[in-house]
């Protein structure tokens, strides 16, 4: 039987589960040509999201992660307006839009997709090109009504002279009046840089909407039924034991209700004593993972993990905290954390530091217990 639980990819259709009022919000700001900045942690399904608010007008999707220079964002861009052209019928006007940075239409032969490469020198592509890019779908927006959505936009801040070039993408878009951004990133202190810095020349320029994780009734029924579907019966405090463990986040409430399917068989009922075993498929396919970070941090900001892993990460300065960890130092803790902040290994939530990778966290639990 096939996997009724989609996990690491953006959503669509059956394996998207409806968030009514986001969606209404956010396609209502998107109609009146209203530019807004997704903000919310890693997976928890801002992407998603925003194709699907888009998806009564066409969504131009740009995926700007770990785009080095101007170059790659033009091209990016134009693949993009390609692909969504080609989606509407309106392959050769846009391909005379975008005429100047002379695109060539690709068509990938496994999937059939449409892209673009760019028939132009790399030293010719410069930030006027990613301002062109952008200009030229303000053109194909007026021939058909677009959304476009930039994804990962922070990488933007990868770019040499990122600040150039930040300015004069705004200036352009300044004046797109009623063409829509979404602009969304899962880093959320570089976006806040961009976005709510008054240095920055994003400041103020989007309206932010916050998007959560999936909690509640219907994200428990939509996965309920995942299961029955494939013939499982859900039995009580399923969700309650996961949400207990720290998984919390959509993306991975989705993982680990995938191994626990694939840890079960048809007729079986999976409740809290089915959680033990899915983890261990989890932990199979990414225990390398673990143990490469493991081996890659310090002894302290090892010492703060496991601390982290047994004691939650609300009160990092509590003296429960400092006899778990053994550092005593609470300069020490604050360096540790920075930095395992920095390496993406944990993130802060409210005034929680969580596990970005949860699974991993569980591990820690049993390995340091
Ligand atoms: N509406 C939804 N219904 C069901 N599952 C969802 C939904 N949105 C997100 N998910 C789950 O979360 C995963 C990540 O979704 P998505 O890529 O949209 O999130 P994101 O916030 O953009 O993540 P990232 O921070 O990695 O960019 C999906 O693969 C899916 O498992
Ligand atoms: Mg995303």
């Amino acid at each position: 039987m096939k996997n009724p639980f989609a996990y690491g990819r953006v959503v669509e259709g059956k394996d998207y589960c409806p968030r009514p009022k986001l969606e209404k919000l956010l396609a209502e700001m998107l109609v009146s040509g209203q530019n807004v900045v997704l903000h919310g942690e890693r997976r928890v399904g801002k992407t998603s999201l925003a194709v699907r608010a888009a998806r009564k007008k066409r969504a131009v999707y740009v995926d700007f992660l770990a785009c080095n220079d101007a170059g790659e964002v033009t091209e990016r861009i134009v693949k993009a307006a390609m692909k969504a052209a080609s989606n509407a019928g309106l392959l050769d006007a846009a391909l005379k839009a975008f005429a100047s940075l002379r695109p060539k239409v690709t068509v990938d032969p496994d999937t059939g997709a449409i892209g673009a490469t760019l028939d132009m020198r790399p030293s010719d592509l410069n930030i006027g090109s990613v301002e062109a890019a952008l200009e030229k779908l303000g053109e194909l927006h007026k021939k058909k009504p677009i959304v476009v959505i930039l994804d990962e936009f922070q990488d933007v801040l990868r770019i040499k002279e990122s600040k150039t070039a930040l300015a004069r993408m705004r200036s352009v878009i300044q004046f797109q009046g009623d063409l829509p951004y979404v602009f969304s990133g899962s880093a959320r202190e570089k976006m806040e840089m961009i976005f709510s810095d008054p240095d920055s020349p994003f400041f103020k320029s989007a309206i932010t909407v916050e998007v959560a994780a999936h909690e509640g009734g219907a994200f428990q029924r939509f996965l309920a039924k995942k299961f029955s579907e494939t013939k499982r019966k859900v039995g009580g405090g399923l969700f309650e034991a996961i949400h207990d463990m720290g998984v919390t986040v959509t993306g991975d409430v989705q993982q680990l209700c995938w191994a626990i399917w694939f840890s079960s068989e048809p007729g079986e009922t999976i409740g809290e004593d089915s959680i033990e075993g899915a983890l261990d498929t989890i932990f199979q396919i990414e225990r390398s993972k673990y143990e490469d970070a493991v081996l890659n941090v310090s002894a302290t900001q090892l010492k703060v993990l496991v601390a982290l892993a047994r004691q939650g990460g609300e009160r990092i300065y509590s003296s429960d905290f400092k006899r778990v960890s053994g550092i005593s130092v609470v300069g020490s803790i604050t360096k540790a954390v920075q930095r395992l902040e920095e390496l993406r290994i944990i993130y802060k939530h409210k005034n929680e530091y969580r596990f970005a990778n949860p699974f991993f966290g569980v591990w820690m639990r049993t390995q340091f217990a």
